[in-house]
Protein backbone atom coordinates (compact mmCIF):
# COMPACT_ATOMS: atom_id res chain seq x y z
CA UNK A 1 0.00 0.00 0.00
CA UNK A 2 1.82 3.19 -1.39
CA UNK A 3 2.06 6.54 1.22
CA UNK A 4 2.92 9.28 -1.01
CA UNK A 5 4.44 12.21 0.21
CA UNK A 6 6.08 10.93 3.53
CA UNK A 7 8.19 13.60 5.53
CA UNK A 8 11.41 11.97 6.28
CA UNK A 9 10.38 12.08 10.24
CA UNK A 10 7.42 10.48 9.68
CA UNK A 11 8.89 7.17 8.16
CA UNK A 12 9.44 4.75 11.14
CA UNK A 13 13.48 3.64 11.60
CA UNK A 14 14.59 0.23 11.96
CA UNK A 15 17.26 -0.83 14.84
CA UNK A 16 18.43 -4.37 13.95
CA UNK A 17 19.24 -6.47 16.84
CA UNK A 18 20.21 -10.46 16.80
CA UNK A 19 17.12 -11.76 16.76
CA UNK A 20 14.83 -9.45 16.34
CA UNK A 21 14.22 -5.94 14.66
CA UNK A 22 12.98 -2.64 16.77
CA UNK A 23 10.33 -0.43 14.81
CA UNK A 24 10.64 3.44 16.25
CA UNK A 25 7.25 4.76 14.83
CA UNK A 26 7.17 8.59 14.41
CA UNK A 27 5.02 9.14 17.40
CA UNK A 28 8.35 7.89 19.83
CA UNK A 29 6.60 4.56 20.37
CA UNK A 30 9.07 1.12 19.53
CA UNK A 31 7.09 -2.42 18.50
CA UNK A 32 9.62 -5.64 18.11
CA UNK A 33 9.62 -8.01 15.15
CA UNK A 34 11.43 -11.25 15.42
CA UNK A 35 12.88 -12.68 12.59
CA UNK A 36 11.48 -15.76 12.78
CA UNK A 37 7.96 -13.93 13.06
CA UNK A 38 8.82 -11.77 10.16
CA UNK A 39 9.34 -14.91 7.76
CA UNK A 40 6.74 -16.97 8.75
CA UNK A 41 4.50 -13.97 7.67
CA UNK A 42 6.16 -13.43 4.25
CA UNK A 43 3.58 -12.65 2.04
CA UNK A 44 5.72 -13.86 -1.66
CA UNK A 45 3.76 -16.09 -3.70
CA UNK A 46 6.26 -18.75 -2.65
CA UNK A 47 5.16 -18.58 0.64
CA UNK A 48 1.51 -17.63 0.85
CA UNK A 49 -1.37 -19.05 -1.85
CA UNK A 50 -1.78 -15.92 -3.96
CA UNK A 51 -5.95 -16.90 -4.07
CA UNK A 52 -6.32 -18.48 -0.95
CA UNK A 53 -4.29 -16.14 0.86
CA UNK A 54 -3.42 -19.03 3.38
CA UNK A 55 0.26 -19.90 4.82
CA UNK A 56 2.29 -22.65 2.03
CA UNK A 57 5.14 -22.34 3.53
CA UNK A 58 6.19 -24.94 6.13
CA UNK A 59 7.13 -23.58 9.61
CA UNK A 60 9.80 -26.60 10.51
CA UNK A 61 11.74 -25.60 7.14
CA UNK A 62 12.55 -21.88 9.16
CA UNK A 63 15.66 -22.23 11.40
CA UNK A 64 14.33 -20.53 14.76
CA UNK A 65 17.85 -18.70 14.67
CA UNK A 66 17.27 -17.40 10.94
CA UNK A 67 18.01 -13.54 10.30
CA UNK A 68 17.81 -11.57 7.42
CA UNK A 69 20.35 -11.38 4.67
CA UNK A 70 19.41 -8.45 4.01
CA UNK A 71 16.92 -5.69 5.56
CA UNK A 72 16.02 -2.14 4.43
CA UNK A 73 13.12 0.28 4.69
CA UNK A 74 11.67 3.08 2.31
CA UNK A 75 8.29 5.42 2.81
CA UNK A 76 6.14 2.87 2.53
CA UNK A 77 7.81 -0.41 4.10
CA UNK A 78 10.29 -2.49 4.70
CA UNK A 79 11.79 -5.60 2.46
CA UNK A 80 13.96 -8.26 3.54
CA UNK A 81 16.24 -11.08 1.78
CA UNK A 82 16.81 -14.32 3.52
CA UNK A 83 19.90 -16.14 3.29
CA UNK A 84 19.44 -20.15 1.75
CA UNK A 85 17.38 -21.84 3.81
CA UNK A 86 14.99 -25.11 3.52
CA UNK A 87 11.83 -22.70 2.08
CA UNK A 88 11.99 -20.87 -1.41
CA UNK A 89 11.37 -17.00 -1.00
CA UNK A 90 11.06 -14.50 -3.42
CA UNK A 91 11.76 -12.29 -0.57
CA UNK A 92 9.59 -10.39 1.53
CA UNK A 93 7.97 -7.25 2.24
CA UNK A 94 5.82 -6.04 5.27
CA UNK A 95 4.21 -2.02 4.23
CA UNK A 96 4.54 0.01 7.18
CA UNK A 97 0.58 -0.33 7.80
CA UNK A 98 0.70 -3.85 8.30
CA UNK A 99 3.57 -3.73 10.40
CA UNK A 100 1.51 -1.38 12.62
CA UNK A 101 -1.66 -3.06 12.72
CA UNK A 102 0.08 -6.11 14.02
CA UNK A 103 1.84 -4.53 16.62
CA UNK A 104 2.20 -7.85 19.37
CA UNK A 105 3.04 -5.99 22.53
CA UNK A 106 -0.13 -6.02 24.95
CA UNK A 107 -0.48 -2.76 25.06
CA UNK A 108 -0.99 -2.39 21.19
CA UNK A 109 -3.19 -5.44 20.87
CA UNK A 110 -5.18 -3.47 23.62
CA UNK A 111 -5.85 -0.46 21.79
CA UNK A 112 -6.56 -1.93 18.60
CA UNK A 113 -9.13 -4.40 20.34
CA UNK A 114 -12.92 -3.32 19.91
CA UNK A 115 -15.10 -3.68 22.83
CA UNK A 116 -18.81 -3.80 23.06
CA UNK A 117 -20.55 -0.81 24.31
CA UNK A 118 -22.52 -1.84 27.32
CA UNK A 119 -26.34 -0.33 28.02
CA UNK A 120 -28.86 -0.31 30.27
CA UNK A 121 -32.51 0.43 29.43
CA UNK A 122 -32.85 4.09 29.42
CA UNK A 123 -31.17 4.95 25.77
CA UNK A 124 -32.75 2.42 23.94
CA UNK A 125 -35.79 1.97 21.72
CA UNK A 126 -37.29 -0.36 18.93
CA UNK A 127 -37.75 2.17 16.11
CA UNK A 128 -33.89 3.68 16.36
CA UNK A 129 -32.85 -0.33 15.72
CA UNK A 130 -35.29 -1.75 13.20
CA UNK A 131 -34.55 -2.19 9.72
CA UNK A 132 -37.46 -2.66 6.89
CA UNK A 133 -36.80 -6.58 5.82
CA UNK A 134 -37.78 -5.85 2.10
CA UNK A 135 -34.44 -2.88 2.05
CA UNK A 136 -32.66 -5.84 3.87
CA UNK A 137 -33.24 -8.82 1.81
CA UNK A 138 -32.24 -6.52 -1.36
CA UNK A 139 -30.16 -3.65 -0.32
CA UNK A 140 -26.49 -4.25 1.46
CA UNK A 141 -26.35 -0.90 2.81
CA UNK A 142 -29.86 -1.62 4.75
CA UNK A 143 -28.34 -5.23 5.31
CA UNK A 144 -25.53 -3.78 6.87
CA UNK A 145 -26.94 -1.51 8.98
CA UNK A 146 -29.06 -4.36 10.89
CA UNK A 147 -25.87 -6.59 11.48
CA UNK A 148 -24.13 -3.09 12.76
CA UNK A 149 -26.75 -2.41 15.15
CA UNK A 150 -26.80 -6.57 16.18
CA UNK A 151 -22.82 -6.31 16.47
CA UNK A 152 -22.69 -3.07 18.65
CA UNK A 153 -25.37 -3.10 20.81
CA UNK A 154 -26.09 -7.40 20.41
CA UNK A 155 -30.34 -6.43 19.07
CA UNK A 156 -31.44 -5.50 15.79
CA UNK A 157 -35.27 -6.14 14.92
CA UNK A 158 -37.06 -6.37 11.34
CA UNK A 159 -39.97 -5.10 10.70
CA UNK A 160 -42.23 -4.96 7.85
CA UNK A 161 -41.45 -9.23 8.00
CA UNK A 162 -44.29 -11.29 6.04
CA UNK A 163 -46.70 -13.19 7.96
CA UNK A 164 -45.46 -16.28 6.63
CA UNK A 165 -44.34 -19.12 8.25
CA UNK A 166 -40.38 -19.93 7.65
CA UNK A 167 -39.88 -16.05 6.58
CA UNK A 168 -37.53 -15.85 9.79
CA UNK A 169 -34.90 -18.72 7.98
CA UNK A 170 -35.08 -16.28 4.35
CA UNK A 171 -34.02 -13.80 6.51
CA UNK A 172 -31.28 -15.42 8.31
CA UNK A 173 -29.94 -17.48 4.91
CA UNK A 174 -29.80 -13.87 3.89
CA UNK A 175 -26.81 -13.40 6.44
CA UNK A 176 -25.71 -17.04 6.91
CA UNK A 177 -25.58 -20.47 6.90
CA UNK A 178 -28.44 -21.79 9.48
CA UNK A 179 -27.01 -23.28 12.28
CA UNK A 180 -28.72 -26.11 13.57
CA UNK A 181 -29.75 -27.60 16.86
CA UNK A 182 -31.63 -30.07 18.83
CA UNK A 183 -34.75 -28.26 17.54
CA UNK A 184 -33.55 -28.66 14.05
CA UNK A 185 -33.26 -25.96 11.62
CA UNK A 186 -35.88 -23.70 13.20
CA UNK A 187 -38.46 -23.92 15.89
CA UNK A 188 -41.86 -22.46 16.65
CA UNK A 189 -42.50 -21.30 20.06
CA UNK A 190 -46.12 -21.78 20.82
CA UNK A 191 -48.23 -23.10 23.74
CA UNK A 192 -48.61 -26.73 22.82
CA UNK A 193 -49.74 -30.21 24.54
CA UNK A 194 -46.38 -32.17 25.97
CA UNK A 195 -44.16 -29.06 25.31
CA UNK A 196 -40.69 -30.32 24.84
CA UNK A 197 -39.31 -26.84 25.70
CA UNK A 198 -40.30 -24.24 28.40
CA UNK A 199 -40.70 -21.82 25.73
CA UNK A 200 -43.67 -24.00 24.28
CA UNK A 201 -45.93 -23.73 27.57
CA UNK A 202 -47.15 -20.02 28.38
CA UNK A 203 -44.85 -19.67 31.15
CA UNK A 204 -42.81 -16.54 31.76
CA UNK A 205 -39.35 -16.99 30.84
CA UNK A 206 -36.80 -15.76 32.75
CA UNK A 207 -33.68 -13.95 31.33
CA UNK A 208 -31.67 -16.26 29.52
CA UNK A 209 -28.72 -17.46 26.77
CA UNK A 210 -30.71 -20.03 24.26
CA UNK A 211 -30.00 -23.95 24.73
CA UNK A 212 -26.98 -22.79 27.39
CA UNK A 213 -26.30 -26.59 28.05
CA UNK A 214 -24.55 -27.09 24.24
CA UNK A 215 -21.31 -26.96 24.54
CA UNK A 216 -20.94 -24.00 21.83
CA UNK A 217 -24.66 -22.69 22.19
CA UNK A 218 -26.33 -20.88 19.18
CA UNK A 219 -24.74 -17.19 17.95
CA UNK A 220 -27.28 -14.66 16.60
CA UNK A 221 -30.71 -15.65 17.49
CA UNK A 222 -34.12 -14.07 15.37
CA UNK A 223 -37.08 -14.93 16.84
CA UNK A 224 -40.35 -13.48 14.35
CA UNK A 225 -43.46 -12.62 15.60
CA UNK A 226 -46.20 -13.87 13.47
CA UNK A 227 -49.06 -13.98 15.85
CA UNK A 228 -48.96 -12.10 19.24
CA UNK A 229 -53.06 -11.98 20.44
CA UNK A 230 -53.05 -13.65 23.43
CA UNK A 231 -52.89 -11.43 26.98
CA UNK A 232 -49.33 -11.02 27.93
CA UNK A 233 -46.08 -12.13 26.51
CA UNK A 234 -44.16 -9.33 26.42
CA UNK A 235 -40.69 -9.58 24.78
CA UNK A 236 -37.51 -8.78 26.87
CA UNK A 237 -33.77 -7.89 26.07
CA UNK A 238 -31.30 -7.59 28.41
CA UNK A 239 -27.24 -7.23 28.23
CA UNK A 240 -25.48 -9.48 29.61
CA UNK A 241 -22.33 -7.36 29.78
CA UNK A 242 -23.64 -4.67 31.76
CA UNK A 243 -25.41 -7.11 33.99
CA UNK A 244 -21.99 -8.84 34.30
CA UNK A 245 -20.06 -5.36 34.91
CA UNK A 246 -22.65 -4.37 37.60
CA UNK A 247 -21.99 -7.50 39.33
CA UNK A 248 -18.42 -6.70 39.21
CA UNK A 249 -18.26 -3.15 40.60
CA UNK A 250 -21.16 -4.29 43.61
CA UNK A 251 -20.35 -7.51 44.46
CA UNK A 252 -16.25 -8.93 43.16
CA UNK A 253 -16.41 -11.89 45.13
CA UNK A 254 -19.75 -13.02 43.13
CA UNK A 255 -18.42 -12.02 39.25
CA UNK A 256 -15.24 -13.95 40.70
CA UNK A 257 -17.05 -16.98 41.51
CA UNK A 258 -19.61 -16.79 38.49
CA UNK A 259 -16.50 -16.42 35.72
CA UNK A 260 -14.41 -18.73 37.17
CA UNK A 261 -16.67 -21.93 38.11
CA UNK A 262 -17.81 -24.58 35.87
CA UNK A 263 -20.89 -25.65 36.65
CA UNK A 264 -23.04 -28.43 34.65
CA UNK A 265 -25.81 -27.46 32.23
CA UNK A 266 -28.52 -30.22 30.81
CA UNK A 267 -31.05 -30.52 28.52
CA UNK A 268 -32.36 -34.49 28.87
CA UNK A 269 -35.10 -35.56 27.13
CA UNK A 270 -36.52 -38.68 24.85
CA UNK A 271 -34.99 -37.48 21.68
CA UNK A 272 -31.81 -36.11 23.29
CA UNK A 273 -29.03 -35.88 25.63
CA UNK A 274 -26.63 -32.90 26.03
CA UNK A 275 -25.00 -32.01 29.22
CA UNK A 276 -22.08 -29.70 29.57
CA UNK A 277 -20.07 -27.72 32.11
CA UNK A 278 -19.18 -24.40 31.47
CA UNK A 279 -18.59 -21.06 33.28
CA UNK A 280 -21.86 -18.63 33.71
CA UNK A 281 -20.13 -15.43 32.86
CA UNK A 282 -17.20 -16.02 29.99
CA UNK A 283 -14.90 -13.60 30.24
CA UNK A 284 -11.80 -13.30 27.95
CA UNK A 285 -8.23 -12.62 28.66
CA UNK A 286 -8.14 -8.88 29.24
CA UNK A 287 -10.50 -9.31 31.59
CA UNK A 288 -13.71 -8.41 29.37
CA UNK A 289 -16.98 -9.63 29.46
CA UNK A 290 -17.96 -11.37 25.88
CA UNK A 291 -21.14 -12.44 27.21
CA UNK A 292 -23.22 -15.00 29.64
CA UNK A 293 -24.53 -18.99 29.72
CA UNK A 294 -26.94 -17.92 31.74
CA UNK A 295 -30.14 -20.58 31.57
CA UNK A 296 -31.87 -20.85 34.59
CA UNK A 297 -34.09 -23.59 33.49
CA UNK A 298 -31.16 -25.71 32.44
CA UNK A 299 -28.63 -25.18 35.43
CA UNK A 300 -27.63 -28.68 36.99
CA UNK A 301 -28.15 -30.34 39.03
CA UNK A 302 -24.97 -28.13 40.54
CA UNK A 303 -22.12 -30.18 41.00
CA UNK A 304 -19.44 -28.35 42.88
CA UNK A 305 -18.57 -28.54 46.05
CA UNK A 306 -21.10 -28.59 48.98
CA UNK A 307 -18.51 -26.15 50.65
CA UNK A 308 -19.14 -23.89 47.49
CA UNK A 309 -22.58 -24.10 46.98
CA UNK A 310 -24.01 -21.54 48.93
CA UNK A 311 -21.50 -19.28 47.69
CA UNK A 312 -22.52 -20.44 43.82
CA UNK A 313 -26.56 -19.73 44.55
CA UNK A 314 -25.71 -16.52 45.97
CA UNK A 315 -24.08 -15.30 43.29
CA UNK A 316 -26.32 -16.63 40.93
CA UNK A 317 -29.22 -15.00 42.70
CA UNK A 318 -27.48 -11.51 42.84
CA UNK A 319 -27.13 -11.85 39.14
CA UNK A 320 -30.03 -12.94 38.46
CA UNK A 321 -31.24 -10.22 40.70
CA UNK A 322 -29.58 -7.56 38.43
CA UNK A 323 -30.86 -9.03 35.08
CA UNK A 324 -34.35 -8.41 36.09
CA UNK A 325 -34.29 -4.79 37.59
CA UNK A 326 -35.79 -3.09 36.06
CA UNK A 327 -33.15 -0.93 34.60
CA UNK A 328 -31.31 -3.81 33.19
CA UNK A 329 -34.63 -4.80 30.75
CA UNK A 330 -35.69 -3.12 27.73
CA UNK A 331 -39.39 -4.67 27.60
CA UNK A 332 -41.20 -4.41 24.42
CA UNK A 333 -44.11 -6.22 22.83
CA UNK A 334 -43.26 -7.76 19.04
CA UNK A 335 -46.17 -7.14 16.56
CA UNK A 336 -46.63 -9.63 14.30
CA UNK A 337 -44.36 -9.07 11.21
CA UNK A 338 -41.90 -7.99 13.34
CA UNK A 339 -38.46 -10.01 14.42
CA UNK A 340 -35.80 -9.33 17.03
CA UNK A 341 -32.57 -10.36 16.04
CA UNK A 342 -29.71 -10.55 18.67
CA UNK A 343 -26.31 -11.99 19.80
CA UNK A 344 -27.18 -15.11 21.91
CA UNK A 345 -24.03 -14.67 23.76
CA UNK A 346 -23.95 -11.47 25.12
CA UNK A 347 -27.86 -10.83 25.29
CA UNK A 348 -30.26 -12.79 27.28
CA UNK A 349 -34.05 -12.68 26.57
CA UNK A 350 -37.16 -13.63 27.93
CA UNK A 351 -40.82 -13.15 28.34
CA UNK A 352 -43.78 -12.57 30.68
CA UNK A 353 -46.16 -15.09 30.87
CA UNK A 354 -49.24 -14.87 28.51
CA UNK A 355 -52.88 -16.61 28.40
CA UNK A 356 -53.28 -19.23 25.37
CA UNK A 357 -57.28 -18.75 26.35
CA UNK A 358 -57.06 -14.90 25.65
CA UNK A 359 -55.45 -15.60 21.89
CA UNK A 360 -53.21 -16.84 19.66
CA UNK A 361 -49.48 -16.61 20.22
CA UNK A 362 -46.84 -17.58 17.60
CA UNK A 363 -43.41 -17.11 17.03
CA UNK A 364 -40.59 -19.00 14.59
CA UNK A 365 -36.90 -18.74 15.25
CA UNK A 366 -33.83 -20.39 14.10
CA UNK A 367 -30.20 -19.23 14.80
CA UNK A 368 -26.42 -18.34 12.41
CA UNK A 369 -23.19 -18.96 13.84
CA UNK A 370 -21.53 -16.08 15.49
CA UNK A 371 -18.47 -16.49 13.05
CA UNK A 372 -20.76 -16.27 10.23
CA UNK A 373 -22.63 -13.28 10.90
CA UNK A 374 -19.41 -11.42 11.89
CA UNK A 375 -17.80 -12.59 8.45
CA UNK A 376 -20.71 -11.53 6.49
CA UNK A 377 -20.64 -7.96 8.36
CA UNK A 378 -16.84 -7.24 7.47
CA UNK A 379 -17.38 -8.57 4.14
CA UNK A 380 -20.14 -6.36 3.62
CA UNK A 381 -17.90 -3.47 5.53
CA UNK A 382 -15.29 -4.18 3.06
CA UNK A 383 -17.43 -3.36 0.12
CA UNK A 384 -15.01 -6.16 -2.27
CA UNK A 385 -11.78 -4.12 -1.61
CA UNK A 386 -8.78 -6.42 -1.68
CA UNK A 387 -8.13 -8.48 1.82
CA UNK A 388 -4.57 -9.16 0.82
CA UNK A 389 -3.34 -6.29 3.10
CA UNK A 390 0.63 -6.64 3.13
C1 LIG B 1 -37.34 -19.17 23.04
C2 LIG B 1 -37.80 -17.98 23.78
C3 LIG B 1 -39.27 -16.10 23.82
C4 LIG B 1 -40.68 -15.75 23.49
O1 LIG B 1 -38.12 -19.73 22.27
O2 LIG B 1 -36.17 -19.52 23.20
O3 LIG B 1 -37.11 -17.58 24.66
O4 LIG B 1 -40.96 -14.55 23.44
N1 LIG B 1 -38.94 -17.40 23.38
O5 LIG B 1 -41.50 -16.63 23.29
ZN1 LIG C 1 -35.10 -18.56 24.51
Amino acid sequence: MSEPNRLASDVPRLETGSDSVQIVWPNGEHSRHLYYWLRENCHCAQCTHPDAWERMLDFLAIPLTIAPASISSDENGVHIEWPPHDANCQGSYYSWTWLDSRRAEGSARLDRKCRARAWATSNLDKASLSVDYSEAMTGDSPLLRLLAYVDDMGIGFVTGMPVEERTVMALAERIAFIEESHFGRYFRVESKPNAENLAYTPRALLPHNDLGSRRHPPGVQFLHCLVNDATGGESVLVDSIACAEELRSNDPAAFELLSTCRVTFSSIADDWHIVNRATVIDVDEDGDILGTRCHPALLGPVDIEPELQMDFYRAFRRFLEIATSREMQFRFRLAAGECQVFDNHRIMHARSAFDPTSGHRLFEGCYVCRDDFVSRLEVLRRRGGDFRAR
